[in-house]
């Protein structure tokens, strides 16, 4: 029998002390004369993972993604793949594989023979290696395709293209650079899917880069938050939408209200601060970490957020007054931005639930702002 505990633990191997990672990043940093385009990044990545790599462009991304594999040396630090150390690992030697955003396929080459290319070195009979690319074609749905050239191909098709040159070789570990960041958005949710699925399929570790947070929250298994080189957080996508451990890494991932404040006191598991922006105390449940006199900030989600016509807690306990100063219609939710009486705007996602709209908020409006001591988390940086 497998506890619970123990199977949480194989499904997520970084919470487990005596797990052994595949991929270890030892204080990596990479200068390109003075400017550190990474900067001491120390990462432990474990087999079957979907990690991704997130951040700003020119944060550094494709800079670690090239590092590990073997296309660029770090300047300071080191990289282990199962144990052994790539330092002098040339690329083709390394048991990664790296799916590069241009897709680079060849335009005079058939589907066939672009997944075919992977295996040119590899000695094995020609029926073997057919039968290879056959099957590499099927798992990418893209059967029947063979001899079609890319320009006859779709966005899409000619991302999986180069999805299954890149699992010819049987990597252990795929690195992705923007895997889907040529396809429009409809195709893009579509393709994370099947990423997914063929991901799980093949068994092997997936390190990806993207620019968009929304796909990294539904990929993944863990996510890397990076600005201006460096890792700023590690987690899963839960743990970094709820738990963000500081301001850059809040707004980045989703949307959030920051409120500036001075912890007033705290017992009991409860802050009180002291927030100007707000015109009044807001009370936010927190562990103490936070002791009187310590300047924070309260970050809010904005679907944590009631927003309602009468004010709705009678003790008025973390609840603005404000006027609706923006509105956009999503479809399936909307969202506002509520100016307050000190001028600051507030933004609140609340779902579409009715088809009319005879008790819809609307532009100009006078609204009340509510949330509870729990909707939120208090950050230091
Ligand atoms: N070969 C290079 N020479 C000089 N600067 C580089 C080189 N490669 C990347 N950089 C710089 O390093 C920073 C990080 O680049 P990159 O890793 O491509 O970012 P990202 O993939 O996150 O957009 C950028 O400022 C970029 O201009
Ligand atoms: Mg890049």
């Amino acid at each position: 029998m497998v506890s619970v505990q123990q199977q949480s633990l194989a499904e997520r191997p970084w919470l487990d002390p005596n797990a052994k990672p595949q991929i270890v990043i030892d204080g990596v940093s990479k200068r390109f004369g003075g400017f550190a385009a990474v900067e001491q990044v120390s990462l432990k990545i474990y087999k079957g993972e979907m990690f991704a790599l997130v951040g700003a462009s020119g944060c550094g991304k494709t800079t670690l993604l090239r590092m590990l594999a073997g296309f660029a040396q770090p300047t300071t630090g080191r990289i282990l793949i199962e144990d052994a150390d790539m330092t002098d690992v040339p690329p083709y030697e390394r048991p990664v594989n790296m799916m590069f955003q241009s897709y680079a396929l060849f335009p005079h080459m058939t589907v066939e023979e672009n997944v075919g290319y992977g295996l040119r070195r590899v000695r094995e009979p020609a029926a073997t290696k057919a039968k290879r690319i056959r099957e590499a074609l099927e798992m990418v749905q893209l059967a029947g395709m063979e001899k079609r050239k890319p320009h006859q191909l779709s966005g899409g098709q000619r991302q999986r293209v180069a999805l299954a040159r890149a699992l010819m070789r049987r990597p252990k570990v795929l690195l992705l650079d923007e895997p889907l960041s040529a396809l429009d958005k409809k195709l893009r949710e579509q393709t994370q899917f099947e990423l997914m699925n063929i991901q799980y399929q093949v068994g092997i570790t997936f390190v990806f880069v993207t620019h968009d947070q929304d796909e990294a929250m539904a990929l993944s298994t863990r996510i890397a938050v990076m600005n201006q080189g460096r890792v700023l957080q590690v987690g899963a996508p839960a743990e970094i939408y709820e738990f963000p451990t500081n301001r850059f890494v809040a707004d980045f991932v989703g949307t959030t209200n920051l409120f500036e404040g001075a912890v007033r006191h705290q017992d009991g598991g409860h802050v009180t601060l002291h927030c100007p922006e707000t015109g009044s105390d807001l009370l936010v449940d927190d562990p103490g970490r936070y002791g009187g006199g310590d300047r924070v900030w309260l970050s809010v989600r904005p679907e944590k957020i009631k927003l309602s016509k009468q004010p709705t807690d009678a003790v008025g306990v973390n609840q603005l007054k404000g006027t609706v100063w923006e509105l956009g219609y999503l479809g399936n939710r909307s969202t506002y931005r509520v100016k307050t009486a000190s001028g600051k705007l507030v933004t609140v996602f609340a779902q579409n639930e009715r088809r009319t709209s005879e008790w819809a908020i609307d532009w100009s409006d006078e609204v009340y702002l509510c949330w509870s001591a729990d909707a939120g988390i208090l950050l230091r940086d």
